[in-house]
């Protein structure tokens, strides 16, 4: 019980911070709120922009065997029939008949007692997840469309396009990032489960028999983008699907899970989807997706290799890991959000040592100096103490003070949020010095 307390008080405690310095705001919160539905600030933004950057310069840009797209949220909707979702994209629901609450069977130990009030649960029934909403003016059945459950199918029916524009032969990979939409029945724990949200999702097209060596390296690879990134090691593991958790198109999967204040939760699948996808648009449309090589006249149906990432979990990841509380030697409490300095919203926060002797003139030019280079903030109000507390809840990794030394030397302070180092560096030099720490940065500690 203490230990359920002290994990609902992290999340209490970073679900404010997420509020105080800007990262994540309740949608709608003058009205109330609007469940499950979530808005990034100033801070959540950048970091949300830098999240997908570091995933999209990874598996798109550093590699020469992906390729990106961006397709639409609405599609025909043969495509959720072709793709199995209309049928199967459903997860059972159960209403309380005391309390009117309404669970999934799956996410609740006793499937007859409600979880809340101990009273009878209706039997299970299958609710499917995908929201409708009508295209043109007429709400009539023909009108129906559906918001995108996933972006793998966008990728999956542009295979033949993609594939001819860019002369890609397998093994290739088609990259999206993009939103999605889940009818979830219990969404929660603030961006961890919520209805719309982002994915950023691979199929990776691989010659059938290489399949289980191409998820090999996708596992590896996924793994290896967290830790990268300053994830600790220990909070994150593989958990592979049981044969009754696989999707309808999967062969296998592997979970990459995180150790969440609430468990251990998904984080990431990467799945081997075999043929079915592109077999089954082919027998939908009635267009042949298949890969022809002119030169051995071989044909055949590339198998697919899905890394499936949320946008929104992994920057709650991000989050979590990063987040720390300190008690200070004289009792006060400390918070630091230790990102990785390629994940912070902000690189630099420059400081005026005070308000007068020149030190805001100098500070100014040293802060316009930076910020054509790396996202950098200028702050002059309140105590120097309080101003590097804000930066280190923002997860800024490094703060330049002009102090009176800075007039008679130009050099300045470059304060390291965990370290606490102070070095001094010369004016001239300080927009190199900082870039080089960013780009070589190896782990969240600077
Ligand atoms: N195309 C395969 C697919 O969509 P999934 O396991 O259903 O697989 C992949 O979703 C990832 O998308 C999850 O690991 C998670 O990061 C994210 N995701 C799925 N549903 C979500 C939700 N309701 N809220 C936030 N993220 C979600």
């Amino acid at each position: 019980m203490a230990n359920a307390k002290k994990e609902s008080d992290v999340m209490e405690k970073l679900v404010s911070l997420c509020k105080r310095r800007g990262f994540i705001f309740q949608s709608s919160e003058i009205y109330g709120g609007l469940n499950s539905c979530w808005d990034y600030g100033p801070l959540g933004s950048e970091l949300k922009r830098n999240v997908k950057e570091a995933w999209w310069n990874t598996v798109v840009r550093d590699r020469e065997d992906v390729v990106g797209i961006d397709a639409s949220i609405l599609m025909h909707p043969r495509v959720w029939e072709a793709s199995g979702h209309v049928a199967g994209f459903t997860d059972p629901l159960v209403d309380c008949k005391g309390c009117k609450k309404r669970f999934r069977a799956d996410h609740i130990a006793d499937a007859k007692r409600c979880p809340e009030c101990g009273g009878e649960l209706t039997e299970a029934r299958q609710f499917n997840l995908m929201f409708k909403t009508f295209m043109g003016p007429v709400e009539e059945g023909a009108a129906v469309v559906f918001l995108r459950p996933e972006t793998a199918q966008g990728i999956f029916v542009n295979f033949e396009n993609v594939m001819a524009s860019a002369r890609l032969k397998p093994p290739f990979g088609i990259a999206q990032i993009g939103k999605s939409f889940r009818n979830e029945i219990t969404p929660g724990n603030f961006i961890f489960r919520t209805r719309e949200f982002e994915q950023m999702e691979i199929e990776y097209f691989v010659k059938p028999g290489t399949d289980e060596q191409w998820f090999e390296h996708w596992k590896a690879e996924r793994f290896k983008w967290y830790t990268d990134l300053g994830i600790r090691p220990a909070k994150l593991r593989m958990r592979p699907h049981e044969a009754n958790e696989l999707a309808h198109y999967a062969k296998a999967c592997v979970d990459i899970e995180y150790e969440f204040p609430f468990g251990w939760s998904e984080l990431e699948g990467v799945a081997n989807r075999t043929d079915f996808d592109l077999k089954r648009h082919t027998e939908y449309s009635g267009k042949a997706l298949e890969y022809f090589d002119t030169q051995t006249r071989e044909r055949y149906v590339p198998y697919v290799i899905e890394p499936s990432a949320g946008v929104d979990r992994s920057l709650l990841t991000f989050l979590v890991d990063a987040f720390e509380e300190v008690v200070t030697e004289k009792g006060e409490t400390e918070r630091f959000m230790r990102l990785h300095p390629r994940l912070a919203p902000i690189k630099v926060a420059v400081f005026p040592l005070v308000n007068k002797a020149g030190m805001p003139e100098l500070a100014r030019q040293v802060y316009e100096g930076l910020r054509k280079r790396v996202r950098s903030f200028y702050d002059d109000s309140g105590a120097i103490g309080r101003r590097y507390r804000r930066q280190d809840e923002a997860g800024t990794p490094y703060c330049v003070t002009v102090d009176g030394q800075s007039l008679e030397d130009n050099t300045v302070t470059v304060r390291y949020r965990d370290s606490r180092e102070q070095p001094r560096v010369a004016i001239p030099d300080l927009a190199a010095f900082v870039a080089e720490k960013l780009e070589g940065a190896k782990s969240n500690i600077v």
